[in-house]
């Protein structure tokens, strides 16, 4: 069934408090919930609503007595129950088996350990509750369960009393002082460590911060830790927004759907984002982690004190929150950077959020799945936690942000808490308290929240020598999407600069104003069509458009290869002299993939390598901005540009251009090689980790190659490696190359590290995503075929997927459409397989095809019979049924 954002009504009955207990049992668990129910007076009076899913109902009393037959109705989702008067105490038993729960979402079992994630419809897996967000109750929570299992009993808030019991069992009761919907519910029942510390508010209050982890970790959990407390100072510093709990925990779970849960003062992570050691995690991981502890840690505010009113709305806290982490991760940068250097550390940063947006988010509004942020329509809501809610999202919130000013952007952030702390709001809830404490109109604004699509920005620039004007002419539209045929404009913020021919750039000076101004300008395009004359100019400008990436669209500028060069070398703005590179690449690459697809002979323009060089090689540039800069584009951006999408074509282009750029810059490379080695031990920091990426990326061009000397290198750092990063990026450049020095290296890496679960992640990706350097090389799929036999592998941990099997979908097309349509049988074989224990886990997997339509005829039709398999299969999740119908609607 289809569910409609216009269709929100609020419910008659509402919960105030809820006292919970639990009498843990990995296979049989009683949950009491007492429920102090309060008719809302707004509402037309009705029946209470619970929600229920896979319980079963011991009791159910009314004010403590059953109620009449005729009073309690069944529903296919859940209960129905009148009750009389204002008031009413409901109370409900019901036993749930957590170790038959393989979904991931409610109660479960994770190596012997109970653990709960509740977003978005968990709860209703746990006990009948009106399981909604805008039902915001005040929870108090009794665990029981086994000492010897379970001596750790965690749940949300503040620890009450905990003691013995009789048989060998213990309990703790915990009490929650904020109201708080049913999805930020948590509990943690485990044999656990904590690393614990102490620190204060900025107003002086004294609270705990543990993060708790599996005996044997507790080398692993310091980062996470620091990074805590790095999001508690900068939160106080930037939003004025302190802990409101005394306690703030952290526990890291090996089985979980996604990366993490903001479940109030009990956040639950997967292990990938707390545990890192430097013998078992990159710099990324290190980076990765960092930011998703401060998401979550943000969450408190945005989401937990202030939340969604309904699930339409799931972007009001995502996209706000990601915004807020990936300005936390740019200003540590910048901090860790010295002043000198914070511009481009944070254009770093602002470079691997236009990756994502462009890798993910991009391909998502061009397919059938195509919604806007605040979507008017699902199937299943656990499909919509998506790059465009959560990464479209953080971009709409830049753009008010660029649009507003810092401060009056922090205005508006204070005027919609001071508005609305301790609600369940909407998006127009947000935008309006933005649009009150700037006194603006941001009603065309809105129609970001309403269309889907990627708006294309388009761009004219006209030269009057005899006026020393320039023209910008900027367009814009946004393509139909399913269910979307016409768009209307919106408003983009363009930040402009205008490059003299000597490569500086030149103040502004628009028609009309007495005289120039800044060299950056944010633009207001609000129409179809806008003229911009700017005046004073003496020689023809080059423009540079979009800097920092100023908003979410496809920007339509012919430029010349000549040009590109030109702002590979000169833009003034980091972020636009790493796009004029991926934007020259990309156009080297799609013209060899089309002559190479034609079975034409092809090579890499000599202009390219040039230009490609001078970036890669200025030692003027900090490192980690010249491995942005010398990092082609993602292949699902490049299919996505491709029309039809043919991965084998594309691949070939990729692997000549990999090739070429090793060998004819080989002395360059292993010049790097030599200055770039960090010294000492590791530490994460910014500037280490830029060098050690670009040295990474050194070894990959000169082992694409074949490069004797690269090869050797690769070989001697893998062994001698000192940390993960430098292992993996050995290792890595191996397993990307011809050289059978890859087959010892990954055994090498497997034996080191047999025991450690993520580590053992990186090996099943890494071999997942390989290519194949030689045509009669087996293909990839044979070995993901034999992994899945790996006695470390297993179906049912999210993590071993996504590295095996969500690599292979994902990253890894031209192995995956393989032209035997081997690939696409394997897919369906997997989804369905999937399916039947975790339907979230399968609807991501399912999600590798949907943009099936794009490719090539022979893989079309390939394809379709697999998707046509799937949704035929009994018993399909609602999860995977939606995507496939989706996929296969015309
Ligand atoms: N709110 C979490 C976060 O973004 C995501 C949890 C979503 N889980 C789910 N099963 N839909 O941090
Ligand atoms: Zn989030």
């Amino acid at each position: 069934p289809t569910i409609h954002r216009a269709d929100y009504r609020p419910l008659p009955w509402t919960v105030e408090r809820i006292d919970l207990h639990f009498n843990l049992d990995p296979t049989a668990t009683v949950v009491t919930s007492r429920l102090n129910c309060v008719r809302n007076p707004e509402v037309e009076a009705g029946p209470l609503r619970l929600w229920g899913d896979t319980l079963e109902c011991l009791l159910l009393t009314v004010d403590g007595a059953e109620p009449a037959a005729a009073a309690l109705r069944e529903l296919e989702d859940g209960l129905e129950v009148d009750l009389a008067g204002e008031r009413a105490v409901v109370e409900i038993h019901t036993r749930i088996d957590p170790q038959a729960n393989t979904t991931l979402s409610g109660l479960y079992l994770s190596n012997g350990g109970f653990f709960t994630q509740c977003e978005a419809e968990g709860f209703r897996r746990i006990t009948y509750f009106p399981d909604r967000p805008d039902v915001m109750a005040r929870y108090t929570v009794t665990l029981e369960a086994d000492r010897e299992r379970c001596p750790v009993l965690l749940s949300n808030g503040n620890l009450l009393e905990q003691g013995e019991l009789p048989g060998g069992r213990h309990y703790a009761r915990w009490e929650d002082p904020f109201p708080k919907p049913s999805y930020l519910f948590a509990l943690v029942a485990a044999r656990l460590v904590v690393l614990e510390r102490k620190a204060q508010t900025a107003s002086g209050r004294e609270v705990l911060l543990q993060v708790w982890v599996e005996e044997g970790n507790l080398d692993r959990a310091g980062h996470a830790m620091d990074s805590l407390i790095h999001s508690m100072r900068w939160d106080e510093r930037t939003f004025g927004l302190e802990l409101d709990l005394d306690r703030f925990m952290i526990v890291a779970v090996a089985d979980f759907n996604m990366g993490a849960m903001e479940n109030k003062g009990l956040n639950i992570f997967n292990t990938k984002y707390v545990l890192a050691k430097p013998d078992t995690a990159t710099d990324v991981d290190y980076e990765h982690i960092e930011s998703v502890v401060a998401h979550e840690y943000f969450h408190n505010w945005t989401g937990n004190r202030v939340t969604c009113r309904d699930w339409f709305q799931l972007t009001l806290k995502e996209g706000l929150t990601v915004f807020r982490d990936q300005q936390f991760s740019a200003d540590m940068l910048a901090e860790a950077a010295g002043e000198e250097d914070a511009a481009s550390a944070r254009a770093v940063k602002r470079i691997d959020d236009v990756r994502v947006l462009r890798a993910a988010q991009f391909p998502e509004d061009a397919g059938p799945m195509a919604h806007p942020i605040r979507p008017d329509s699902y199937q299943e809501i656990n499909n919509f936690y998506t790059a465009t809610v959560y990464e479209k999202g953080a971009e709409v919130i830049r753009m008010l942000h660029t649009l507003l000013g810092t401060e009056g952007f922090r205005n508006g952030m204070d005027l919609y808490f001071s508005y609305h702390d301790g609600k369940a709001v909407t998006c127009d809830d947000f935008v309006d308290a933005m649009a009150e404490a700037n006194g603006r109109d941001l009603d065309q604004f809105m129609r970001w929240y309403a269309q889907a699509g990627t708006p294309r920005l388009g761009a004219r620039g006209e030269w009057n020598a005899a006026d020393g004007s320039y023209t910008l002419r900027l367009t814009q539209h946004t393509p139909p999407t399913p269910g979307q045929a016409e768009k209307l404009p919106l408003v983009i913020p363009v930040a402009v600069g205008l490059i003299a021919p000597d490569g500086s750039d030149l103040p502004l000076q628009l028609e009309g104003e007495s005289q120039p101004g800044a060299s950056t300008r944010v633009l207001e395009l609000k129409t179809a069509e806008q003229r911009f004359r700017f005046v004073g100019l003496s020689a023809e400008p080059v423009p540079s458009l979009l800097r920092g990436f100023s908003a979410p669209v496809l920007l339509e500028l012919e430029e010349d290869d000549e040009r590109l060069a030109f702002r590979m070398a000169k833009d003034s703005d980091p972020c636009n002299r790493w796009d004029a590179a991926q934007r020259y690449a990309e156009r080297v690459i799609l013209a060899l993939a089309a002559d190479l697809g034609q079975g034409r002979a092809a090579a890499v323009p000599e202009a390219f390598i040039r230009a490609f060089r001078s970036l890669a090689t200025d030692e003027a540039l900090d490192p980690a901005f010249r491995a942005q800069a010398a990092a082609l584009p993602a292949e699902g951006y490049l299919l996505e540009r491709m029309s039809p999408a043919d991965p084998a074509a594309l691949r070939a282009a990729l692997r000549l251009l990999y090739a070429t750029l090793g060998e004819r810059l080989a002395a360059d490379w292993l010049a790097l090689c030599e200055r770039l080695p960090v010294a000492g031990e590791y530490r994460y920091h910014p500037a280490d980790a830029g060098r050690r990426a670009l040295l990474n990326l050194a070894l990959r061009y000169l082992a694409a190659a074949g490069n004797e000397a690269g090869l050797a290198l690769a070989r001697q750092r893998f062994g001698a490696a000192g940390n993960m990063t430098d292992r993996f990026g050995a290792l890595a450049a191996l397993v990307q190359s011809a050289s059978p020095a890859r087959e010892d290296a990954l055994a090498a890496f497997h034996a080191r590290y047999k025991d450690d679960a993520l580590v053992l992640d990186k090996w099943f990706s890494l071999q997942a995503g390989a290519w194949r350097w030689q045509d009669d090389a087996p293909g990839t799929l044979l070995r993901v075929k034999a992994l899945l036999d790996d006695a470390a592998f297993s179906l049912s941990n999210p993590n071993k997927v996504y590295s095996l099997l969500g690599t292979f979908f994902r990253a890894n097309p031209a192995e995956f459409h393989a032209a035997d349509g081997s690939g696409h049988v394997f897919w369906a074989d997997m989804v369905i397989a999937l399916d039947a224990r975790n339907p979230q886990v399968a609807a991501r997997m399912a999600r590798a095809l949907e943009n099936w339509r794009r490719y090539t005829p022979a893989l079309q039709a390939s394809i379709r019979p697999q998707l046509e398999r799937v949704l035929a299969t009994k018993g399909l999740s609602p999860d995977v049924s939606e995507v496939i119908g989706k996929a296969l609607q015309d």
